[in-house]
């Protein structure tokens, strides 16, 4: 393993580690506009010169690779030029639009050009190349032309991570800039990451454009629940208001996020979003549609039935199970939730769209029940008379259910979440409103952290079930989420 010094620290690294990554794990950052660890190097930006001992010239820090007994300077006067004209350079032509462009606040140029340059231009106003502005290319992105800085990030994630190559650089010098392949459209599904990985305002979302200046957004690190693979991500919010999710990379499942995942935040503030009941097809006061639910329940006694559901929290299953068990008193409930699993695109959307199949399996090897098989055939034979369950777990029914004719019970966060045929439903909050424990398809277990507050009223999962309980005359003893779990093993 060659040994090297930088800045005058030694530092030991495996053959073939680049100096950027080498002072990176000194703790010393290189600025770099093109270097991202998950692609290619293209050591075209300049902005990671140091200066090497018995080197003639600056080298970049991305594209050299480190050998025994070097000697690395990061910060020498000559290095400190050297940024302050790449950065001259790659502002020649740029645009002045920081006031109104969307990346001020988490820009490259800007936080470089203040660390390092400060310079004023030498270049006249009036000679700077234009470019095309505001070019909508796709689904999701926005690109800006005149505000590229050519580092090809954008070009190398379509070539290298989602192998679709849409994009390209067009002509020569300062006549370059970044456009589609003719014939192609980009919507690969991952889109949304370049507009993270561009340093620049070029790309930008299309969803949060204008929406909020960065530095007033708050940042509460949580997990994505539109499939199974579970990425980490951030939500970013302000005021109670949800405006984006950005990926958390780590190394057991997410460097990325897909433009799916990224969306599934705005069903919190969706216009069909629940905070009412809604009982047949009409809203109804919350408390009036408990007790209507809870009727219903009691009627049905002895021919009532629950239904687990792999979109709910480990937590949330475990307060249907004791709902099934102590209130209900019935043996006809599932947690039966097995579904193929596995990365479908070779990148990370999994084969099952459910966040949770596995903590429901949980749920059923603590809790007991039928067999999902053995719920389904029961549910169309019309043994059911009434069915409690979440709204989209009652969607993978439907067919069984409709031909039972149960009568439908179910907790949804959205309207159009409902099934057919639907009685009575109650709202719940979200898992962005909430916490909540998923475990996704590999086995990891891991949290669903509350960013913002559900609407007046609207309480979780877990709570809305000890009501429920508690109107049909049993006291299920939740007092938190964690109590639900505990209530199983009792
Ligand atoms: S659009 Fe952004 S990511 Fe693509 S080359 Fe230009 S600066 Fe780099
Ligand atoms: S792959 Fe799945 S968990 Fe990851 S961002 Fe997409 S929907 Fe969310
Ligand atoms: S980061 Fe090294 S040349 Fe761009």
């Amino acid at each position: 393993m060659p040994k090297l010094t930088i800045d005058g620290r030694e530092i030991e690294v495996e053959k073939g580690t680049t100096v950027l990554e080498a002072a990176q794990r000194l703790g010393v950052h290189v600025p770099r506009y093109c270097y991202h660890p998950k692609l290619s190097i293209a050591g075209n930006c300049r902005m990671c010169l140091v200066e090497v001992e018995k080197a003639p010239k600056l080298l970049t820090a991305c594209s050299t690779e480190v050998s025994e007994g070097m000697v690395v300077r990061t910060s020498t006067d000559k290095v400190k030029a050297a940024r302050r004209d790449v950065l001259e350079y790659l502002l020649i032509n740029h645009p002045l639009d920081c006031p109104i462009c969307d990346q001020a606040g988490e820009c490259g140029l800007q936080d470089y050009y203040m660390e390092h340059s400060r310079a004023k231009s030498r270049f006249p106003q009036e000679a700077k190349v234009r470019r095309q502005k505001r070019r909508v290319l796709g689904p999701h992105l926005v690109l800006d032309n005149e505000r590229c800085i050519l580092c090809t990030r954008c070009v190398r994630f379509c070539a290298e991570v989602t192998k679709t190559a849409e994009l390209e650089v067009m002509e020569r010098g300062d006549h370059s800039f970044i456009d589609l392949k003719e014939g192609k459209a980009l919507d690969n599904g991952y889109t949304l990451n370049i507009a993270d990985i561009c340093p620049v305002g070029a790309w930008t979302s299309r969803d949060f454009r204008f929406k909020s200046r960065v530095w007033f957004l708050k940042r509460t690190p949580t997990l994505c629940l539109g499939c199974a693979t579970g990425c980490l991500v951030e939500a970013h919010h302000n005021d109670n208001v949800l405006y984006r999710l950005v990926p958390r990379p780590n190394a057991e499942t997410n460097t990325w996020l897909c433009d799916k995942g990224r969306m599934t935040y705005k069903a919190v503030s969706a216009g069909d979003r629940l905070s009412k009941g809604v009982v047949k097809n009409g809203l109804m006061e919350l408390e009036p549609a408990l007790r209507e639910a809870a009727t219903r329940i009691d009627e049905a006694r002895g021919a009532a039935a629950v239904l687990g559901s792999p979109w709910l929290s480990v937590e949330d299953n475990a307060a249907l199970a004791l709902l099934a068990r102590d209130a209900v008193k019935t043996p006809n409930f599932t947690f039966d939730f097995r579904a193929e699993a596995g990365i479908r695109d070779g990148i990370l959307y999994n084969k099952d769209q459910a966040p949770n199949s596995a903590g429901a399996l949980k749920v059923k090897a603590a809790a007991g029940g039928l067999s999902m098989q053995d719920f389904a055939r029961k549910a169309a034979a019309g043994e059911f008379k009434l069915v409690v369950a979440e709204a989209r777990a009652a969607s993978l029914l439907k067919e069984e259910l409709k031909a039972g004719g149960a009568r439908l019970i179910v907790f949804a966060t959205n309207r159009g979440d409902l099934p057919d045929g639907t009685h009575a439903a109650l709202p719940y909050a979200s898992y962005f409103e909430a916490p909540g424990t998923f475990v996704n398809f590999q086995g990891l277990e891991r949290r669903a952290e509350p960013a913002v507050t559900a609407p007046d009223g609207v309480k979780p999962l877990w709570e809305m079930v000890g009501k429920l309980a508690a109107y049909s005359g049993t006291s299920l003893r939740l007092e938190s989420a964690g109590d639900a779990v505990k209530g199983l093993n009792r």
